[in-house]
């Protein structure tokens, strides 16, 4: 797609034309029938035709209710009709407010998206362009959600990609690419380095895989000589079989997704260098496959971290706080972020907790909390807090390591999980955990199969530019 602003609408060619419940009347001066079986309800649209044969869509937009979804319904009507749209399509946009806009050229991109990748005959992908027409100035803000639109797109085609093409080496050459375009400073460790460096927990992690480990780190400066405003760590296990603990067969195809929290932070360090926004910015992602194999680690192995804690491994299918262990300590070291944000798909206890309509937010700095769930809440990609109460503290006990990753209790494990991973945040007082296992990858109107959402990449970049 490409996005382009005009001032009026061509009424004698194809255009949009969306309507708010119960305010049909800019849409009866456009169409010429008399009845409209059409009441503007939410992500409903009702196809005329014009006096030159040209397509007029009505697209209900609800009711105030619906305003954080109103890139919803644009997506859904580019995926049900672009196939008979020819080469652009006007939309009537004076009534639409900027950020109505954005969401519906954001909802436009996404509708964009191709999951069958991988099909051997491809999906037609004729450019469309997409004609705004409004007396605002929007020319900026158009590129802006092209952007957005495409990186969201690319970070979802990462985490629906099957684990035999998307090794941790393939996600390195990913985010190498990704910052050779866009200008910023990127850094694959592979595992030689990451031996001599004593990344011991993503190594004892991955060292049952063929595949071996790495841990990328990006760098975006825009202020160079100042301190890193934020710090971004993703979890980024390719497969997650749970390893020798290993987990039942039904569903484990899904465990491709495990890399969300990474495919995150590589679409934020992608799109605020595509941005060029004026934040000094650093990305860690800790990746390894979680595989079976004669060489695999153990449950009842102690294991040596970056940050020279010992850990006596209960369970292996608790490695994603593992490698995200490393990966926090290794960021405070070497940048001292102002601020850090981890994001993993961590547990299978926040889905019982939030289902699949929020990331469990977890921190015990109130001024990030109060941001990111009013950016959330505007974006619906909705956070919700979590406590990280000191009686979890025992849970983390071993007799013979400094820690252990399990509790072996089956109660609150998305809580005792974010108890591992502040144990390796040395106190930092502006440090928050995302556990969006729930969010990150399920069902989807737009495919058959549970596939990625796209979470994360908008909050985050939202949440980033309230620190410039
Ligand atoms: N990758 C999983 C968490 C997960 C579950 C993500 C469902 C997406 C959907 C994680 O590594 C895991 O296996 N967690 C275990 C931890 C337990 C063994 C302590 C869990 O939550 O059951
Ligand atoms: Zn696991
Ligand atoms: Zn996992």
């Amino acid at each position: 797609m490409t996005y382009k602003h005009i001032k009026k609408i061509n009424t004698n060619k194809d255009f949009i034309v969306p309507c708010f419940k119960e305010h049909l009347d800019p849409l009866k001066n456009l169409v010429s029938s008399k009845t409209l079986d059409f009441e503007g309800e939410f992500s409903t649209s009702q196809l005329f035709f014009g006096p030159k044969g040209n397509r007029i869509y009505a697209v209900g937009l609800g009711e105030e209710k619906h305003a954080l979804k109103l890139g919803e319904p644009f997506r859904k009507l580019c995926f049900d009709h672009q196939n008979h749209w020819n080469k652009s399509i006007q939309i009537d946009a004076e009534n639409l407010t900027l950020d109505q806009i954005k969401k519906a050229a954001i909802g436009f991109e996404m509708a964009t998206y191709q999951i069958g990748q991988f099909k051997s005959k491809k999906e037609d992908d004729t450019v469309l362009s997409i004609e705004f027409a409004t007396s605002k100035d929007i020319s900026a803000l158009l590129h802006e959600c092209k952007a957005t639109g495409d990186t969201i797109n690319r970070i979802k085609t990462l985490i629906d990609a099957p684990a035999n093409q998307k090794t941790p080496n393939f996600l390195g050459n990913w985010a190498s690419e990704s910052s050779e375009k866009n200008h910023f400073k990127c850094t694959v460790l592979n595992k030689e380095q990451l031996e001599k460096k004593g990344f011991g927990a993503v190594l004892a992690v991955g060292q049952g895989s063929i595949n071996p480990p790495v841990v990328i780190v990006m760098e975006y400066f825009a202020k160079p000589g100042a301190k890193v405003d934020i710090g971004l760590v993703g979890k980024g296990i390719t497969f997650d079989t749970g390893g020798l603990s290993i987990k039942p067969s039904a569903n484990l195809h899904y465990m491709k997704s495990d890399m969300g929290g990474a495919a995150v932070v590589l679409g934020v360090m992608e799109l605020v260098a595509k941005l060029k926004l004026n934040i000094n910015i650093v990305g860690v992602v800790a990746s390894a496959e979680n595989a079976v194999g004669s060489n695999s680690f153990r449950p009842g192995d102690v294991i040596s971290s970056y940050s020279g804690k010992t850990i006596e491994i209960i369970d292996t299918d608790a490695e994603g706080r593992l490698v995200l262990a490393d990966g926090l300590s290794y960021i405070i070291e070497q940048f001292q972020p102002k601020q850090l944000i981890d994001l993993a798909t961590l547990t299978g206890s926040v889905v019982q907790t939030l289902g699949y309509s929020a990331a469990g937010m977890f921190t015990n700095n109130v001024d990030m909390a109060k941001t990111l769930t009013t950016i959330g809440n505007e974006i619906n990609e909705r956070v919700w807090p979590l406590p990280l109460f000191a009686d979890f503290e025992d849970d983390l006990h071993s007799d013979i390591a400094d820690l252990r990753n399990f509790s072996g209790k089956p109660i609150a494990g998305a809580i005792t999980a974010a108890k591992f991973l502040e144990a390796f945040t040395n106190s930092h007082e502006k440090w928050m955990h995302l556990d969006i296992a729930g969010v990150s990858f399920g069902d989807s109107p737009y495919s058959k199969m549970k596939s990625a959402s796209g979470y994360g990449v908008q909050l985050i970049t939202n949440y980033i530019k309230t620190l410039i």
